[in-house]
This record gives structure tokens, C-alpha cells and sequence, in this order.
């Protein structure tokens, strides 16, 4: 009898733990490339599918996705966090200004992968898991490398529309607050140079960049044409690509200008001419902590397809749930609990 209430308490306390916001009340299950084997054999294949015809219907979508991933993992871990559409009830990640430029057809490839998944096993693949895989599968067709995606994330039961901001590097950033956002989430400086090359692909808008361009001044605030770190024929190209920007601020620029639908090391490459485009590009080429990492991928591509592997790989292992620290959504851009996420479900329980 002694024995059997002291299993309830155990038991009682492993169910409160989670909603208490204490540790998970399971054992947390170790992340492995064949979670799903037995409960969604097909779900790599699935999510290959869907994002591939997706690429190819809209080529903006591997630079998108992978964005996303990226905006996913550095807040709160790779937990599909990002995915949550705000509602009347609560503000969501999607609301921070930082991820107003995250582009539709990334979230549209994420949707179209989990409708055909809950076809096929519904309730078993996380959105979390979801967007791992079309980042890696979409790096892969455009050419970069392949890596190993280790599966078995749950999803996120918040979504706060105030940490992406804090959390994520900003394009007007120096680099050595951009190493020590990295440092702080135990990225090394090569590491967040590998995963800069992300920017191999992909656009960004003129007001990211637009202070290089127009109205620049040096650091003693004398007036100059444009940031003189930039390659003069670039600048002026850009300054005239982007001068209707304020009118329209949806003209962008390819962070990539001369391979930019192709994943490669040409970033790098760039960069040693004064084709960066955002200042936090140029700058990996001006400052000695990041210059000789550029150097090396510059020079071997191979040598910058292994690291970013490696790195993205680190990347998708970032802060993610498992167990009771979360949930498979039904849909990615909603809690199964109802819109407000953690405070319903410790209602519901
Ligand atoms: C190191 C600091 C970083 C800064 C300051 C930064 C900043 C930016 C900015 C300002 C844009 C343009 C957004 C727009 O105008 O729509 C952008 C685009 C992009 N970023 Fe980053 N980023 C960084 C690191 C990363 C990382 C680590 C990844 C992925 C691993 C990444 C992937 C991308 C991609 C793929 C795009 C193009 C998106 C598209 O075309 O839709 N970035 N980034």
C-alpha cells in the first residue's frame, strides 16, 4: 500500500512537472536520423517530395527556409517556435520586426509538408522536425552539401514575440557583438562564419544595406559616396537598383551576386572583392578574428562544405524539446491546445 502511493506521488509529480514549467517529466529521448523509421517510415521522402516541387515551382524557397531555420533555432532552440501564426489572443515570434521580412513561400513549404504527412501518419511528424529537413534537403538541391539531420524534436508550446529581436543578429550589428551573440549560445567564431555562407543564397532588402549606400559617413562623420569598403562598381549598381526604396520597400538585392541561386563558397569569394552586401558580410573580411576563416573558404570549398555541415548540423541540435517539454502540432501555425498555447493547456489539464 506504502509502496503503491508512493508510486502515484512519483507519478503525480512526473505529470505536473511539465505544465509546472519544472524538468521534463519524461526521460528525454535522444534526437537520431531514424526516429520515425518505424511510425513514419516515409516522412524524409515525403518532405523531400514536397519541398523539391516547391524549389522548383518557386526558387526563393531554399533561401527562405533555411532563414527561417535559422530564426527557428537561435530563439528558444529549433523548436518551430517561428512557425506560430499570431492570433487576437496572443502576439507570436512572427510579430517581431526582425521576422516581418520571412518570406511566405517558406512557411507555405512547411505547411504543404505536414498536410501530406498527416496523410500519411498523422500526429507522429513535429513541425520542429519538419523544417530541419526541408532546410537540409533544400541546401542539398542547390548545390550544397548534404548533412545528417538527427530526428525526434517536439514543438514548442510558446512563442514570444519579443525574443527574436533580442536574439538574432542585426544587419547593422558590429562583429564583435554578432561573435559574442554566437559565443553566447556556444557557437564558435568559425562557426558563425561557416553558417554566414548560408547567405550564399537568397536576398536582402535595401533598407539593410541602404546606409552604405546613401548618406554614408566615416567614422570621423566626414560625408563620403558610399561605404569605401564596398567595390565602387557595386555600390553605384546597388544605388541605383534601390532608389526607389522608400516608395518600395520590397526591391532587394541577391546577398549573392555572382552564383546566387547556387550554394557554394562564392560568398567568401566576394567578400575578398568588396562584394559583401550586407555590412555584417563585409566586415567577416575586415576584422582579423573572422578574415582568416574567410580566407580558407575562399580558397576550398570543400573545406567550407564540411564546416557548414558540422555547424548546421550543431545548429539543428540547438535548445530542442523533447518529451513533455512539447507537442507534435496538428498544424505548425497553432498549438493543439488552442491560440494562446501553455496557458490553455494547463487549463485543459
Ligand atoms: C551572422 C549574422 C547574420 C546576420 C546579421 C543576418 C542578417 C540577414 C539579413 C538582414 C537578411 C536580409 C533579410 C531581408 O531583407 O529579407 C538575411 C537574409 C538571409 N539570411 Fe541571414 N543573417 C545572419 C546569419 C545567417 C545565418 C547563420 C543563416 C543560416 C544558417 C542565414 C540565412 C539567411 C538566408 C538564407 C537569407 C536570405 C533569405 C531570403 O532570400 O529570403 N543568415 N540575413
Amino acid at each position: 500500500m506504502r509502496r503503491l502511493s508512493l508510486f502515484l506521488l512519483l507519478a503525480a509529480a512526473a505529470l505536473t512537472g511539465a505544465a509546472a514549467g519544472g524538468p521534463p517529466a519524461t526521460t528525454p529521448i535522444k534526437l537520431s536520423p531514424t526516429f520515425y523509421s518505424q511510425t513514419c517510415p516515409r516522412a524524409e521522402r515525403i518532405v523531400a517530395e514536397v519541398v523539391q516541387s516547391k524549389q522548383m515551382q518557386n526558387p526563393t524557397t531554399a533561401a527562405g527556409v533555411l532563414r527561417v531555420f535559422f530564426h527557428d533555432c537561435f530563439v528558444t532552440g529549433c523548436d518551430a517556435s517561428v512557425l506560430i501564426a499570431p492570433t487576437h489572443f496572443a502576439k507570436s515570434e512572427k510579430d517581431a520586426d526582425i521576422n516581418h521580412s520571412l518570406p511566405g513561400d517558406a512557411f507555405d513549404a512547411v505547411v504543404r509538408s505536414k498536410l501530406a504527412l498527416e496523410l500519411e501518419c498523422p500526429g507522429v511528424v513535429s513541425c520542429a522536425d519538419i523544417l530541419a529537413l526541408a532546410s537540409g534537403v533544400l541546401v542539398t538541391m542547390t548545390g550544397g552539401p548534404r548533412f545528417p539531420v538527427p530526428l525526434g524534436r517536439k514543438d514548442s508550446l510558446s512563442s514570444s514575440p519579443t525574443a527574436p529581436d533580442i536574439e538574432l543578429p542585426h544587419s547593422n550589428f558590429t562583429i564583435s557583438r554578432i561573435i559574442e551573440l554566437f559565443l553566447a549560445k556556444n557557437f564558435t567564431v568559425q562557426e558563425m562564419v561557416a553558417l554566414s555562407g548560408a547567405h550564399t543564397l537568397g536576398f536582402s532588402h535595401c533598407q539593410e544595406f541602404a546606409s552604405r549606400i546613401y548618406n554614408y559617413h566615416d567614422k570621423a562623420g566626414k560625408p563620403l559616396p558610399f561605404d569605401p569598403s564596398m567595390n565602387p562598381g557595386y555600390a553605384k549598381g546597388l544605388q541605383d537598383a534601390c532608389k526607389d526604396y522608400l516608395k518600395d520597400p520590397t526591391i532587394a538585392a541577391f546577398n549573392d551576386i555572382m552564383t546566387p541561386g547556387k550554394f557554394d563558397n562564392q560568398y567568401y569569394v566576394n567578400l575578398e572583392r568588396g562584394l559583401g552586401l550586407l555590412s555584417t558580410d563585409q566586415d567577416l573580411w575586415s576584422d582579423a578574428r573572422t578574415k582568416p576563416f574567410v580566407q580558407r573558404y575562399a580558397g576550398n570549398n570543400t573545406v567550407f562544405f564540411e564546416d557548414f555541415a558540422k555547424a548546421m548540423e550543431k545548429l539543428s541540435l540547438f535548445g530542442v524539446k523533447t518529451g513533455a517539454d512539447g507537442e507534435i502540432r496538428r498544424r505548425c501555425d497553432a498549438y493543439n491546445s488552442g491560440p494562446t498555447g501553455k496557458a490553455d493547456a494547463a487549463e485543459a489539464a
